[in-house]
């Protein structure tokens, strides 16, 4: 190939163009290369309406699933298993964790090279992840398709190294995250503990049997009521943030803003979020004439949202979630643990901290009182009564806590 000359600009002119199109990423080649169908957009009120088609890597079925303001740090999929049938052996340098949304089945993992085998059941709504660069294969012997979602980060791991070698055909598997007794690897955690860093509850498992039904710890962070657990499992050190949270049937979250990367996937119930440009539309938009700007995901099991769907790194998105199940509405959020930019020993606004107290949480009473309204509207549809508090909408019902 030859190259071209760089030719210096004559005079004041400055080089290079003005405006240019961003290129495609080496992960968005790679998946594109994949060859499965690949849907874009804010979120989808239930994953399994995508057409799901053949994907050879696994020796399955499946669909790419690119939420806005996740390219290039995570993506999501959903593959379907058919009845009586196994994916292909499978191993990658990146972090994946699965949820399962119908049917049930087994996956085996092993270390290349190595005899040793650990296995473990699954049914709709177990969790587990896969350890970095361990091989796999999800086996479905019942006589009706199962259906997951995955969720891993690498976009990362394709854009940083650039190598299938690297990805595909490295035989190291860390002994700190595949290692030691794997006989007991798959046995699920019981005990919460509270988060060496943020304090709330957090609870170390490579398998949850049931997330969508499980046992959560009360939070009360997001709002009245809320439970909440962060999940931490195969050592992972990327999808460590996130978390499955939990709002009471009638009750919703505070709106809260910051920047793209974090997906909520329904796992029990029925709501919707709302998710908003904060520098654009402000704090009450619909108030303010700007309801336009303010988008909309209703969702149910295997749904999901981007919380902040944009692609501006400046840009942060007011967003808040709704339960209008008369069950309570249950979410497992995933983001790529990216670390701060930021010094070290500095503080950081708490999760439930509010404006005044130097967070992002919009408190209830400066919300658009459209909020509460429509949201009355939608509980009456569902035969579900509204249940928040009159004093969350006092000054004073900044504080409150709700514990029942
Ligand atoms: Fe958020």
């Amino acid at each position: 190939m030859t190259k071209t000359k760089y030719v210096e600009p004559t005079g004041d002119e400055k080089a290079g163009f003005k405006n240019y199109p961003r290129p495609a990423s080496p992960w968005e080649l790679f998946q594109r290369s994949e060859g499965v169908p690949i849907f874009r957009g804010i979120g989808i009120s239930d994953a399994r309406e995508l057409p799901r088609e053949k994907w050879d890597r696994f020796g399955a079925l499946g669909s790419f699933i690119q939420l806005l303001g996740t390219n290039n740090t995570t993506s999501y999929f959903v593959l379907e298993v058919p009845a009586r049938s196994a994916t292909k052996p499978v191993k990658h340098f990146w972090e994946e964790r699965y949820i399962a949304l119908e049917g049930r089945g087994s996956t085996e993992v092993w270390r290349e090279s190595s005899s040793a085998s650990t296995s473990f059941e699954w049914q709709a709504w177990s969790m587990f992840s896969v350890p970095l660069n361990a091989s796999f294969r999800i086996v479905n012997a019942t006589s009706s398709p199962a259906v997951l979602i995955g969720i891993n980060n690498a976009p990362m791991a394709v854009n940083m190294y650039q190598s299938k070698q690297i990805l595909f055909e490295n035989p190291f598997v860390p002994d700190d995250r595949f290692g030691g007794n794997l006989e007991e690897y798959w046995k699920p955690g019981e005990e919460f503990e509270p988060h060496p860093v943020q304090g709330r509850a957090m609870l170390t498992t490579n398998l949850f049997p049931d997330a969508a039904n499980c046992y959560l710890p009360l939070d009360n962070n997001r709002g009245p009521g809320f439970r909440w657990v962060n999940p931490q499992h195969g050592r992972n050190t990327v999808l460590t943030g996130g978390f499955i949270g939990e709002y009471p049937s009638g009750r919703y979250s505070k709106a809260h803003h910051h920047g793209a990367g974090a997906v909520l996937i329904c796992i029990n119930g029925k709501g919707y979020s709302y998710t908003w440009p904060k520098d654009l539309a402000g704090l009450t938009p619909w108030k303010d004439g700007k309801g336009d700007l303010v988008q909309k995901q209703d969702y149910g099991p295997g749904g999901m949202i981007s919380a902040a769907p944009t692609g501006n790194p400046r840009e942060t998105w007011f967003h808040q979630h709704l339960a209008i199940s008369k069950t309570p509405f249950r979410v497992l959020a995933t983001w790529a643990n990216l670390g701060s930019g930021g010094s070290e020993g500095e503080t950081v606004a708490g999760i439930g901290a509010e404006l005044s107290e130097g967070g992002s949480s919009l408190p209830y009473h400066m919300e658009d009182p459209y909020i509460r309204e429509y949201y009355k509207t939608r509980l009456a549809e569902e035969g579900a009564e509204f249940l928040m508090p009159e004093e969350a909408y006092t000054p004073a019902g900044t504080s409150i806590k709700i514990d029942y």
